[in-house]
């Protein structure tokens, strides 16, 4: 039987069960204490979608960070292409720091792309990025995405602090819009 919900005027029907999320999470969880046990990083939460995978996985990890958010918002231009506006921005001093940066999905990258940019300006010695998601059919960089939950296909979805236009971050399970 497949479960359906509505936030606004769209369906969504159920696409990944919230056990599977918590065990990418805890696997993330493990990667990280490994690699950054013994020199830990500055933790980087974009909000608002990334709060929800944030608040699960920094209560796995085994080591002691300072968090900060940062709030970036595409913005559409009188052009088709889109320009980052940041709405909340950097208030920790990143130099010559490793920072984690901590998202709910990667698309395109653009945002990804938007916060390296930020970050080396500001002199980080070290940019890494743990995802939940992550689209790799609608990845357009050469970064590397270090650490990912679950890879999903070019569909959006909502669950897990996603959202459709506000809605949706409180899903525990991950739904994908439905397509009749
Ligand atoms: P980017 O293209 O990697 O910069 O992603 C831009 C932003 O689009 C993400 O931070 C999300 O807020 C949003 N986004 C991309 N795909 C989805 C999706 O499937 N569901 C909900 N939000 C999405
Ligand atoms: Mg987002």
């Amino acid at each position: 039987m497949t479960e359906t919900i509505q936030l606004h005027d769209k369906k969504f029907v159920k696409f990944i069960p919230s056990s599977q999320i918590d065990e990418a999470i805890t696997e993330v969880a493990q990667q990280l204490n490994r690699d950054y046990q013994d020199d830990p990083p500055l933790i980087l939460v974009t909000l608002n979608g990334a709060i929800v995978f944030a608040a699960d996985l920094l209560k796995q990890l085994q080591f002691s960070s300072v968090l900060s958010c940062i709030k970036l918002s595409s913005y559409q231009g009188t052009s088709s292409t889109n320009v980052m506006k940041t709405l909340i921005g950097l208030n920790e001093d990143v130099k010559d720091k490793r920072v984690l940066i901590i998202e709910d999905i990667v698309d395109t990258g653009k945002t990804y792309e938007t916060l390296v940019e930020l970050l080396s300006e500001k002199g980080a010695k070290e940019i890494r990025i743990a995802t939940l998601t992550m689209k790799p059919d609608a990845y357009k960089l050469d970064l590397p995405v270090h650490y990912v939950g679950i890879t999903i296909p070019d569909k959006f979805v909502v669950g897990r602090g996603l959202d459709y236009e506000g809605l949706g971050r409180n899903l525990n399970d991950i739904y994908q819009l439905y397509t009749e």
